[in-house]
């Protein structure tokens, strides 16, 4: 984190900002990079974005650098979600209700007037010690707030940490703005998956809404491990990652070529029925036969082979190895244990530990054995990812 604090530069920089924003798709990895640009432009070691669902802000990302660089090199700060209601008694709370920037010096030290303090939980819990706090509410251009953005603890010239100045103040304003017009969008897109996925009437809606949710961010966290073991540049893991997020929760959009009688079925299926089942997957592969963007090339290769297996034992095609589309092999690991995890109307949930029993024995019959490796590394993520999507 290092910029320099020129005013007018910042400003100018701020455009390309925005256009990179408009660029990505996927809430998520939106919100990431929000916060990211934040703190890089007011060089912060911390920050939180908090959006808003009805009256309540929900916190939905964080990154803090100094706790980070505590962790083992790749690992990702895991957090727990939680809400806070929309009024002055928090400072998120207030700049939502507000619409202000709050430009707060010390948070131990919030003036008596104000109605607003600094809940000393988060320090205590993570051992951190917050001080200057900048937040900003993410206003559209219809002067709605859809959310909080928290800049947290500026760094000094010496790395010790220091309050946010005056200057930063309009600055984050603006930024705000840019990203709530972007988020806006994101929400949109993914709403429409969800809506098209609901029109369909899989499943019971909520719970297929649950488990597309969490197949798609299971599969992009994977991607990125495997793009950063693969020194694929960040622009591509980005890149890849944002539309993976939203391709991999379309793999069964075929589903709706399945008979309800057999989709809710809640014994095992005959094998008669299961040949029906499995043409799921390429019914689904031709709804994106257009394959006009990267996000429907993706969509349908997902699709069509989230059911393939490693020793070419799978279906549609019997593909093998390698031959198999590496987000399609990154999906199958994704998808079957959430299937394992997970309620069905013909099975009971497992536990984790016998769900990764299965994954680990199948590694390399079924699954990518690299796959069920980096899913295994990074499952205390999974797990965070599980948490959120119940
Ligand atoms: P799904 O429920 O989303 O499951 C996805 C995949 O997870 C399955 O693909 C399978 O590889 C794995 N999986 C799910 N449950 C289990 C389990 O209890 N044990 C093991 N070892 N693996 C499991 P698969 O088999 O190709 O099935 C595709 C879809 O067909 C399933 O999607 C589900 O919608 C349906 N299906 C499969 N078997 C049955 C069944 O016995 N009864 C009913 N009603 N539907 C079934
Ligand atoms: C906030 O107030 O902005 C978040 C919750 C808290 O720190 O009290
Ligand atoms: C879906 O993935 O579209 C819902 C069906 C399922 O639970 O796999
Ligand atoms: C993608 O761009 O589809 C991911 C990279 C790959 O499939 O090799
Ligand atoms: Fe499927
Ligand atoms: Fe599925």
């Amino acid at each position: 984190m290092n910029y320099p604090h020129n005013s007018d530069e910042r400003f100018r920089h701020l455009v390309s900002v925005g256009l990179e924003l408009a660029s990505i798709k996927d809430e998520d990895i939106l919100l990431e990079k929000v916060l990211y640009t934040a703190r890089y432009f007011l060089n912060a070691d911390a920050g939180s974005i908090y959006i808003r669902e009805k009256d309540r802000l929900f916190f939905r990302c964080a990154q803090n650098d100094t706790l980070r660089k505590k962790l083992p090199p790749g690992k990702k700060l895991i957090y727990t979600t939680f809400s806070i209601p929309i009024d002055d008694k928090s400072i998120a709370g207030y700049a939502a209700l507000k619409g202000e920037v709050l430009n707060i010096k010390d948070v131990y030290k919030i003036e008596h007037l104000a109605p607003y303090r600094f809940n000393t939980d988060y320090d205590r819990v993570s051992e951190y010690r917050t001080k200057s706090v900048l937040t900003a509410p993410l206003m559209t251009s219809r002067g709605m707030v859809i959310g909080v953005i928290q800049i947290i603890n500026a760094i000094g010239h010496e790395g010790e940490f220091v309050s946010f100045s005056d200057a930063d103040e309009p600055f984050v304003r603006h930024l705000g703005n840019i990203a709530a017009s972007a988020i806006e969008r994101a929400q949109l897109i993914r709403s429409t998956i969800l809506r098209m996925i609901k029109m369909a009437e899989l499943r019971d809606p909520e719970e297929t809404g649950a488990h597309v949710n969490r197949v798609g961010a299971y599969s992009s966290e994977i991607y990125e491990t495997w793009g950063k073991n693969h020194n694929i540049n960040e622009g591509e893991i980005e890149r890849c990652k944002d539309a993976l997020r939203l391709a991999a929760m379309l793999h069964d959009v075929g589903k709706i070529s399945v008979p309800d009688t057999i989709l809710k079925k809640p014994g095992r299926l005959t094998d008669e029925e299961f040949e029906k089942m499995k043409n799921h997957t390429i019914y689904g592969s031709g709804i994106f036969s257009d394959c006009q963007s990267e996000l429907d090339r993706m969509s349908k290769d997902i699709a069509r082979h989230h059911h393939e297996r490693w020793d070419g034992k799978g279906y549609p095609d019997g593909l093998q190895g390698g031959e198999i589309p590496l987000t399609a092999r990154i999906v199958s690991v994704a998808d079957v244990y959430d299937a394992l995890s997970s309620e069905r109307s013909y099975k009971k949930p497992l536990s984790d530990e016998e769900a990764l029993k299965i994954i680990a024995d199948e590694s390399g019959s079924h699954f990518d054995d690299e796959i069920v490796k980096i899913f295994l590394d990074i499952f205390d993520t999974i797990k965070s990812i599980k948490a959120r999507y119940i």
